[in-house]
């Protein structure tokens, strides 16, 4: 990252750690890194170097942002006078925009994080569409819309998951839900839709944790809450149909005890990862007690395969493939530093970005605010209600601005959910250009949401009613599963 030491004089003069640039002389840095990610893509070149130039764009792109105040846009030179902040380096500029952790997602922008900077500031890749083509020609299946429409936006590693299976080397995958109360909200079935389709796609076995501990750790509950609400979030997540001979969900509480292999993994890492390691990584302060400060280390531990002998015998060397949204990825960072260091194999990564509150995108849906949730539990009356209530509008104050002037499905919530759960492509674009004309009301884009949440909610409960605590236990007993790797 260029670390500017700003001082601006008129907006003309800032140093570098190169030495003095303009915003003009960093425009034209951006013209010129942006003609070589273009000509490096004609020319086919090999992968590691399109990424690392488009990396590097990326950062430029977010320095010009910080610096000038503006989005870079090729053929618009930055004005004469750009007057500028100086706030410091340019990471303390996002991190004062987006704040993304596991325990917190905010932003001032009414689009939401800017994920194309978060991808810079934690050092994955971006999914273009190249990769996007590639799982299509690897599995033979259309594209989740959540690929297609870049909801999935970034990854780590999917290239080198994709060569190994090329050669029939599989992979398993694996992703997890902290039950910190009885009902989940829309937002955290993203993960789970997407993992059931590429459980399907690639036909592979998978682990899911429901880490109890974690928020026995974190949150204000009994071991015994925190142990039930993982036996009810496993019914939610059975019930987005998952092949229970492919399946493995275990609640650490359970699990941790049962199993020796798995703990002895926690305490490898344990003792790989220093203080100043979670430190840095979390945020942990002296007064957070000592099984925060060690909790990573178990939420890692089944990113490798011979934590689970009873599916993978001994095996160490299974690649692991992790769906979740971004503010899961500290955890594996660590354990993509620590992975080499015990012998085992980084595990890969695929991150959404968050299901907007209903309120906006400026924070991520959250159980903890019930009007900002739709619930897997909200009523068909209840889901009107909030969505014709809550749910931010882009559109314009009277009927006749908004015919004028179109509404923004930018910024609208309505809009912005129907992305997630509207399949039909056509559809969802001629909602837009509707919408953004003026043709489609605020009133009738929420109607349009209403009545395709409320199917899916109900749905998914009727299947939620079909699992019993017979289905529950057969998920959740340790055993081998039925694929071939
Ligand atoms: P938890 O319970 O906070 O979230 C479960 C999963 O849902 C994702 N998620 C969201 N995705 C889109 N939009 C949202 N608004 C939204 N809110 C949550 C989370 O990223 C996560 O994938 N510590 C974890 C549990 C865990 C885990 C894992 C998660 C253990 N091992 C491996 C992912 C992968 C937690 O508390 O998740």
């Amino acid at each position: 990252m260029l670390i500017f030491k700003l001082y601006l004089t008129c907006g003309k003069k800032m140093t570098d750690s190169q030495g003095e640039v303009t915003p003009l002389e960093l425009y034209e840095k951006l013209n010129v890194q942006g003609e070589k990610v273009r000509s490096l893509k004609t020319a086919k070149a090999e992968k590691a170097e399109i990424d690392t130039a488009v990396q590097l764009l990326l950062k430029l792109k977010t320095d010009y942002k910080h610096l000038t105040g503006q989005d870079y846009k090729a053929g618009c030179p930055p004005p004469e006078n750009v007057v500028n902040q100086d706030n410091g380096s340019a990471t303390d500029g996002i991190d004062e925009e987006d704040n993304v952790d596991p325990w917190n997602v905010s932003t001032s922008n009414a689009k939401g994080v800017d994920y194309d900077k978060l991808i810079v500031r934690f050092g994955s890749s971006k999914i273009e569409k190249e990769l996007v083509d590639r799982i299509e020609k690897v599995t033979g299946q259309k594209p989740h819309r959540f690929l297609r429409r870049g909801i999935f936006f970034s990854h780590r590693d999917m290239h080198q998951v994709l060569d190994a299976y090329e050669k029939n080397k599989s992979f398993y995958l694996y992703t997890g839900r902290g039950p910190s109360s009885e009902a989940m909200h829309v937002g955290h079935l993203i993960p789970f839709i997407f993992t059931k389709w590429l459980q399907d796609v690639f036909d592979i076995p998978l682990v899911i944790q429901l880490t109890d501990d974690e928020k026995y750790l974190w949150k204000d509950l009994t071991i015994e809450e925190c142990h039930r609400f993982a036996v009810e979030n496993a019914k939610d997540i059975i019930a987005c149909g998952f092949d229970v001979n492919k399946t493995f969900i275990f609640s650490d509480f359970d699990y941790m005890g049962s199993s020796p292999e798995f703990y002895r993994n926690v305490v490898k890492i344990q003792k790989h990862v220093t203080y100043n390691q979670v430190k840095g990584i979390f945020g942990f302060t002296d007064s957070d007690c000592i099984g925060k400060i060690s909790f990573p280390a178990i939420q890692a531990a089944p990113s490798f395969s011979n934590s689970f002998p009873q599916i993978f015998g001994g095996r160490r060397d299974i690649q692991c493939l992790i769906p979740c949204a971004i503010d899961q990825d500290p955890y594996f960072r660590m354990t993509r530093d620590v992975a080499p260091r015990i012998g085992y194999p980084k595990p890969a990564l695929l991150h959404s970005s968050f299901f907007p509150a209903l309120q906006g995108a400026q924070t991520k849906m959250s159980a903890s605010d019930a009007n900002s949730s739709i619930f897997l539990t909200d009523t068909p009356k209840q889901i009107k209600n909030k969505v014709n209530k809550h749910a931010f509008s882009g559109g314009k104050d009277t009927v006749e601005e908004h015919r004028k002037f179109g509404g923004n499905p930018d910024v609208d919530v309505s809009f912005m959910y129907l992305t997630f759960f509207l399949d039909d492509d056509e559809q969802l674009e001629k909602i837009k250009q509707d919408y953004s004309s003026g043709a489609l009301l605020t009133g009738e884009l929420k109607k349009i949401l209403i009545e395709t949440l409320q199917p899916m909610i109900a749905q998914h409960q009727e299947r939620r009613k079909q699992v019993t605590e017979e289905t529950v236990k057969q998920f959740m007993t340790p055993r081998p599963l039925n694929f071939k790797l």
